[in-house]
């Protein structure tokens, strides 16, 4: 299946793809993941998307368009994917219906308080990634990742005035793309306010999966 993930920051589409891909067998794909990575590694790309991302800006559409045409064009892709966090303005879904053809998009519907409250409570594992909340996601040891034993990290984008720009790019720029899919008749709505598992429950029966 080729679904994408649309919804605000912190609307728990990364926490929820973790799961989906077991369930789906489709690689999870985060361009914010993907980026994130170039960064840790100071490569090319992580410098000239660091400054840019820890505003809580967008990174420009050329250059996030072409990283994704590339890693659709793997082999893993080819039976499906979970794109988290792409497209996010409208050039960017115009650009990827020319290369690949998405089935679903899920869209994550949260108020922003909520989405306020799981940011600024969110720890990332360095080591793998792995998403944790100091209230409603806890490591079993504080501090520590429990898949892999990395150190976990509060995100630069995820202090105060990050979290306002990034809402702020979300509501002008990536909102309208929830109109866009609808129109198409390819938008399927999940309520992202209730604990994971629940959420979870309301993802398999918005796409009617086992
Ligand atoms: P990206 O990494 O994609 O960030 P985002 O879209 O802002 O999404 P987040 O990762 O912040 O949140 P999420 O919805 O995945 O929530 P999570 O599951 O972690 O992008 C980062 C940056 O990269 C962008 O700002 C931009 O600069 C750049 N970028 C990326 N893609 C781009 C693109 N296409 N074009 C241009 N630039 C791009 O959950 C959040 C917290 O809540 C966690 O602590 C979690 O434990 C907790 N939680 C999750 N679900 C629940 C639940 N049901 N109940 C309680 N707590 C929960």
């Amino acid at each position: 299946m080729k679904l994408i993930f649309l919804g605000p920051p912190g609307a728990g589409k990364g926490t929820l793809a973790a799961k989906a891909t077991e369930i789906l067998n489709v690689p999870h794909i985060s361009t914010g993941a993907i980026f994130r990575a170039a960064i840790a590694a100071k490569s090319p790309l992580g410098l000239k998307v660091k400054a840019i991302i820890d505003s809580g800006k967008l990174v420009d559409d050329g250059t996030t368009i072409e990283l994704v045409k590339e890693r659709l064009a793997q082999s893993d892709a080819a039976k499906g994917y979970i794109l988290d966090g792409f497209p996010r303005t409208i050039p960017q879904a115009e650009a990827l219906a020319d290369f690949s053809t998405v089935e679903k998009v899920v869209n994550f519907d949260i108020p922003d308080s909520s989405v306020v409250e799981r940011l600024s409570g969110r720890r990332v594992c360095r080591g793998c990634g792995a998403n944790y909340h100091v209230s409603f996601q806890k490591p079993k040891k504080d501090g520590v990742c429990d898949a892999c034993g990395g150190e976990l990290y509060t995100r630069d984008d995820d202090k105060k005035e990050a979290i306002e720009k990034r809402l702020e790019v979300y509501r002008a720029q990536t909102a309208p793309l929830i109109d866009h899919y609808r129109a198409k008749g390819i938008l399927v709505d999940v309520d992202a306010r209730p604990q994971v598992d629940t959420v979870v429950a309301n993802f398999r029966k918005a796409l009617s999966v086992q």
